[in-house]
């Protein structure tokens, strides 16, 4: 939820630094603050730390002459204690000697204050993070990882933490546990964050942090050890994108850029995946196709956009594999104790690989023997490494709280998944696949005409920018994107917004519609598409303002469309990846015509790595 930087090297750390949270803001911006430590003069541990974005406290640097060539960062979404100067960390020990960075929630973290204080600490804020500090200060005697090492065997619950201290100028020290933390690996310097965009600048070699690991950070190298201090070998990856990547590029928003990346990160998500042969492949899966032929249920599970995004799974993966699939809220999964087991396939689908729900669905699966595949952007994240499988989408970095281009990308994969377990089950030919995957091919250049058709959609949405709320109606592959239209609209303009079933509107949803109550419906061409015809018809009758998205040529509903955006001609089980698209401007549109921040909403962060 937070992120997080450390740097040891031989540049000037607080620039260093301050380029890893701006990168970073997207993960909270309820506070930053930064440690510099510098060796020069018996060593200074200088702490500047301020509530709100990081203009802030970039503000309450300017003109300070703060050297050193080690330094921490943090960028926070709040859990423990309001967004404020005291409760912004980097958090220090009673002594002022250690600086302390958190990513996480320490959960017997009362039990801990209350000890502290008994033992005479004076604890100045309200997080759990500050009482890490005091415990390091009590266990260290001049080794700092053992110190770490020592009080991470005795937290509760997630963190990444980051620590220095003012007699070791030449070591930052990292752990964590359930949440991320990547190293970055560089020459005659080296980075910790909590992902690689914060680092990418300097270096594209990187190494994942597994479980209850801790790192040493030094100029010379780098060294990882478990809780008891075994040093441990782990695999480094090459971050095969660069820093024009995570740049804006000339827009003034990243979600503006990553709606016009779209068509190319389906593009590389989709690309070489037919072998010389005429079959899909998806190699990276490395699944038996004894495996495959095995599974008897699916369960797809998600959180958010990318639960809309498994939904659309659904209807591919039973149309083509007749293998029955529940789709369910990664929140909700476990604790209703699902039936599974060996023959049961577990689709976990998530942007950041991070998600808490998302990755604690993913133990409960594993636990219960089911066979679990990951579909995520992150290299190397939780839910990628704690998977029997993993489909990378190739969508590049997404800055934006906002999903867009990572939940196209995922509906790409989701696709290319369903066609392949048909492939392998026997239950569509190769042939059938085959052309199924040109249609899906033909994707990126619709999504860039789509694009080019924007200008319309924007100028609506500017119109009914005063608009308190809106509906979106969809049915069967429409559906799953209403629900996504919504969403966008809900966390970006902070609109009352549902997506509903335009069949079941009738039951009690008609009666929000007044007179000029805005409903979007999704209408392009499919078997029910006739049957929403008559659904437009009914919500018009009660005074509803219609936006109808409909196919070029299908004139059915223009007599019911009070605006009507028309979308290029595809098969209709693909018709969500350009359905997506208007939706994606219109909300952020509509929000920036109210004067709001479309990459950072009020509340939210992009990995929602609590539960
Ligand atoms: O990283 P994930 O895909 O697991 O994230 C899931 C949701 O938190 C995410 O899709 C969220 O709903 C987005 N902000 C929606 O735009």
């Amino acid at each position: 939820m937070c992120g997080i930087v450390g740097y040891v090297g031989e540049q000037p750390a607080l620039d260093v630094v301050l380029e890893g949270l701006r990168r970073l803001e997207y993960r909270g911006y309820d506070s930053a603050g930064v440690a510099v430590l510098d060796p020069s003069g018996g060593g200074a541990l200088t702490v500047v730390r301020r509530a709100g974005k990081l203009a802030n406290l970039e503000a309450a640097l300017a003109g300070r002459d703060i050297s050193g060539t080690l330094g921490i960062g943090h960028t926070r979404w709040a859990t423990h204690g309001a967004p404020t100067d005291r409760n912004a960390h980097p958090h220090v020990d009673c002594t002022g000697a250690i600086a302390i960075v958190h990513n996480g929630t320490i959960e017997n973290f009362a039990e801990l204050r209350e000890g502290l204080e008994m033992r005479g600490h004076e604890l100045t804020s309200d997080t759990d993070t500050e009482a890490v500090a005091h415990l390091i200060e009590e266990r260290y005697a001049g080794d700092l990882p053992a110190a770490v090492r020592s009080v991470c065997a005795e937290l509760d619950g997630s963190f990444v933490l980051v620590v220095t201290h003012r007699e070791q100028p030449d070591l930052v020290v990292g752990a964590r546990r359930n949440l991320p933390l990547v190293v970055g690996i560089g020459d005659g310097e080296n980075f910790l964050a909590s992902d690689v965009t914060a680092f990418i600048a300097h270096t594209r070699e990187a190494r994942a942090l597994d479980q209850d690991q801790v790192v040493e950070l030094r100029r010379s190298g780098v060294r990882v050890t478990d809780l008891d201090g075994a040093e441990v070998e782990g695999e480094t990856f090459h971050v095969d994108w660069d820093t024009a990547a995570a740049e804006k590029a000339g827009y003034d928003y990243f979600m503006l850029k990553e709606i016009q990346e779209q068509p190319a990160a389906v593009s590389e998500t989709i690309g070489g995946r037919i072998g010389a042969d005429g079959r899909l492949r998806l190699d990276e899966l490395s699944i038996s196709d004894e495996d495959v032929r095995g599974f008897e249920k699916v369960f797809i599970v998600a959180c958010g956009s990318s639960y809309h995004s498994g939904l659309v799974g659904k209807y591919a993966i039973e149309r083509w594999c007749r293998l029955s699939v529940e789709v369910e809220m990664g929140s909700e999964f476990r604790y209703r104790d699902p039936v599974l087991d060996r023959h049961t396939l577990v689709i976990a689908v998530s942007q950041s690989g991070e998600t808490a729900d998302t990755l604690e669905a993913v133990r409960h699966a594993r636990q219960q023997r089911a066979w679990v595949m990951a579909i995520t952007n992150t290299v190397g994240s939780s839910i990628a490494r704690e998977s029997d499988a993993v489909f990378y989408t190739r969508g590049g970095p997404e800055i934006a709280v906002a999903s867009t281009k990572a939940v196209m990308t995922q509906l790409s994969a989701v696709y290319l998944v369903g066609l392949y377990l048909a492939q392998v089950r026997g239950t569509r030919d190769s042939d059938e696949v085959r052309s199924h995957f040109h249609d899906l091919a033909t994707i990126p250049a619709l999504i860039t005409e789509v694009l080019s058709r924007m200008d319309g959609t924007r100028k609506l949405a500017r119109d009914l920018s005063g608009e308190e709320r809106v509906l979106f109606l969809g049915r069967h592959i429409g559906y799953p994107m209403a629900l996504e239209g919504a969403l966008k609209l809900k966390e970006l303009a902070y609109v009352s917004a549902e997506g509903m079933p335009a069949g079941e509107i009738k039951h009690g949803p008609i009666a929000l519609i007044d007179k000029g109550t805005p409903v979007v419906v999704l209408a392009t061409r499919h078997a029910l598409q006739p049957k929403l015809v008559t659904n437009i018809q009914e919500i018009r009758a009660r005074g509803a303002r219609t936006i109808v998205v409909a196919t070029d040529g299908d004139e059915s509903v223009t007599p019911y469309a009070d605006h009507l955006i028309r979308l290029p001609d595809t098969k209709s089980l693909l018709s969500p990846m350009l359905t997506l698209v208007p939706l994606q401007v219109f909300a952020a549109e509509f929000a920036m015509a109210r004067g709001l921040d479309v990459d950072q909403p009020r509340n939210l962060a992009k990995s929602v790595t609590v539960e």
